[in-house]
Parts: structure tokens; C-alpha cells; sequence
């Protein structure tokens, strides 16, 4: 049928009548089937987050700001916090002798390390150093705490799945009694208990997130660079490995999958798209990445979002190592997940 069909004097009345009662025809198709969103491709710059990261510990401290954060707003979702349809980022600095006070809540968090050493983060009684590069799991309503007891600022990048929990209304957050917790597993424990393709003899999942606090960075170069001298590179990806969840072989949270990649200097590689909204930090190397038509020379440390069904392609000028994290794992479980190379 035609939309003129369904615009006759009549249909147009009934429609303008039901509206009374919050009714709305399907017929007149206002709402899209495609895929995609109406979100924007963007490039943040490290060489403009850093000097507004460093501005912002000039003006506020921890004890005020409890995490001193600037999050990253997709252009298209200004208010939001969030930097596509599905998942927020924000990049957190710390200085020396500061301390994130323990909190809790319903979404789970992930922290991609980005520069400096020195902080360390908490997570449900287990300390954990952070090292550039490094990926760490926060689990739903697990306590966490973050400290710096080195010598210089150090930066990550959060991300969560706050937006789904708003989606379903189901946000729910609480204070530590203290700023900081308890701990009551050595640092180290869960890399021990989970981190080397073993796991404790009775071991029962108790949440849906991975029980490894920390996937270091050196380990994860390691297992892309031998792979990149043993086999031949994906199209579109290159090397591209995902963390895994060592409990069911699945993704390190319910919601989000991460990732990371190699490409070496010199790749050009082919078009992709996928349902995902995706999220990516260069951890090293130089390049040009084009989504949706629109090129963005990238650097280390910057930040950039392809959201849902936008093709993407990389060139890189050096080797090129760089992590992403999406909504692969929620679309995955509902069975929404698509994707091609073009
Ligand atoms: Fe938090």
C-alpha cells in the first residue's frame, strides 16, 4: 500500500482522533526499520583531551567529584552521557596520593589504561596495579576503589553499560561506608585462579562478568604479534583477538565484548560494518580511519566511535595496535548481531 493510501481524509481523522487516547496507526510507518542509528561518527584527539584532563585537576579534586571524569557525548546525544545508542565512555585522571572513594552499582564498568603507572584499582577485595595498555573488568554491583600511590597522573578510559541499565530503569548505585575497601585477596589471585587457561577445581560462575580483574597488555601484544607472524591477516581487522570470559568461553560481560588489534604498518584494509556500536583507543601507531565516508587521522591515545552499521576501514602509516569495546555481547545473546566485509 502507498503512503498516499493511507492518507485519505478519513485515515487522517482517525489518526488525529486516537492520538486522544495515546494510540498512533503502525500503518503510517513513522518509525525506521533499517539498521543504524541516527548517531555520529567522532574523533576525540588526545591532543585535546589531555590539556582539558589536566585543566580539570587544577579545578576539582577527587573528594568533591568522587571520579573525575570527562565523558565523551556522542554530538548527536547531548545531555545523554553517552557516546552512542548503547554504551558511555568517559576518560577518569588521578594524581599521586588521590583516591576514587568505594562505590557500587548496577552497571558494569570497564577501564582501558592509558597513560601512566602508579594507580591502582580495587575490585570486590582484590587490588590490582594498572600498567598502560592494560584491560580491567569491574563487575555489576561489585565495590570498587581507585588510588594513585605513584609519582605521576595516570589516565583511563571507562566503559559502561549505564545505558542499558537506564533502558531498563534498573540503575542502582551505593557508597562504601569508607573510602576505600577491605581487601581480602592477595593482588594477583584471580590472574592466578583464572588467567592462564585454568580455573579452580569447583569453580561456579557467580555473576555473568569475567573473574579476571586484570588482562595485562604485554600478554596481549604477545598472543597478536606471534599470530601476526604465524597466519595471514584479516581483511578488514588485521589481527583482532577478543577478551573471553575463561568461565564460558563467552565475553567478559553480559553486555559488552572487548577487544584488541593489529595492524601492521603499511595495512589497508577492506570495509566493514557491523550492528555494533563500537568504541575505539589507539594504544600505538598512526593512521587514517574512515567511517561512514568521513576519514580521521588517528594518533595514540585517541578515541574514537563507529556506531551501529557504519562501514569502517583502516590504513595505517606505523604499526597499529588498538582496542575496542562494543555492545557485541548483548547483541550476541539476543541474536540482533550482523556483520559483513564489504
Ligand atoms: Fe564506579
Amino acid at each position: 500500500m502507498s503512503h498516499d493510501a493511507t492518507q485519505t481524509p478519513e485515515l487522517v481523522a482517525f489518526s488525529k482522533d486516537i492520538k486522544a487516547l495515546d494510540l498512533n496507526p503502525l500503518w503510517e510507518r513513522t518509525v525506521s526499520q533499517q539498521p543504524g542509528s541516527a548517531c555520529q561518527a567522532k574523533l576525540w584527539s588526545w591532543a585535546d583531551l589531555k590539556p582539558q584532563l589536566m585543566k580539570a585537576c587544577e579545578l576539582i579534586g577527587t573528594k568533591l567529584a568522587e571520579r573525575r571524569v570527562l565523558m565523551l557525548e556522542n554530538p548527536t546525544m547531548r545531555g545523554s552521557s553517552f557516546i552512542a545508542n548503547t554504551l558511555f565512555t568517559g576518560l577518569q585522571i588521578i594524581l599521586p596520593g588521590e583516591v576514587a572513594a568505594a562505590h557500587r552499582h548496577t552497571p558494569n564498568a570497564l577501564r582501558f589504561v592509558v597513560e601512566g603507572k602508579g594507580a591502582y584499582t580495587a575490585v570486590a577485595g582484590e587490588r590490582a596495579m594498572m600498567q598502560p595498555g592494560d584491560f580491567l573488568v569491574t563487575p555489576n554491583w561489585s565495590w570498587h576503589d581507585h588510588g594513585n600511590i605513584g609519582n605521576e597522573p595516570v589516565v583511563w578510559m571507562d566503559g559502561l553499560d549505564s545505558a542499558f541499565t537506564k533502558f531498563f530503569g534498573a540503575t542502582f548505585r551505593e557508597d562504601y561506608p569508607e573510602d576505600v575497601q577491605p581487601l581480602y585477596r592477595s593482588e594477583g589471585d584471580s590472574t592466578a585462579a583464572f588467567g592462564s587457561a585454568l580455573l579452580p577445581v569447583d569453580y561456579k560462575a557467580e555473576t555473568h562478568a569475567s573473574p579476571i580483574l586484570r588482562y595485562p597488555y604485554e600478554r596481549t601484544c604477545e598472543a597478536l604479534r606471534h599470530l601476526y607472524k604465524s597466519q595471514p591477516l584479516h581483511a578488514a581487522h588485521g589481527v583482532k583477538l577478543r577478551y573471553a570470559n575463561p568461565a564460558d568461553g563467552k565475553y567478559p560481560f553480559p553486555t559488552m565484548a572487548a577487544f584488541m588489534q593489529f595492524m601492521p604498518k603499511g595495512f589497508d584494509g577492506k570495509k566493514y560494518r557491523s550492528t555494533e556500536n563500537i568504541v575505539f583507543n589507539v594504544a600505538e601507531g598512526t593512521g587514517t580511519v574512515t567511517i561512514k565516508g568521513q576519514s580521521f587521522a588517528f594518533g595514540p591515545h585517541d578515541i574514537f566511535v563507529a556506531p551501529s552499521w557504519c562501514e569502517i576501514s583502516f590504513k595505517t602509516n606505523e604499526d597499529c595496535t588498538i582496542f575496542s569495546y562494543s555492545d557485541r555481547a548483548a547483541q550476541d545473546a539476543m541474536g540482533f548481531f550482523r556483520d559483513e566485509v564489504l
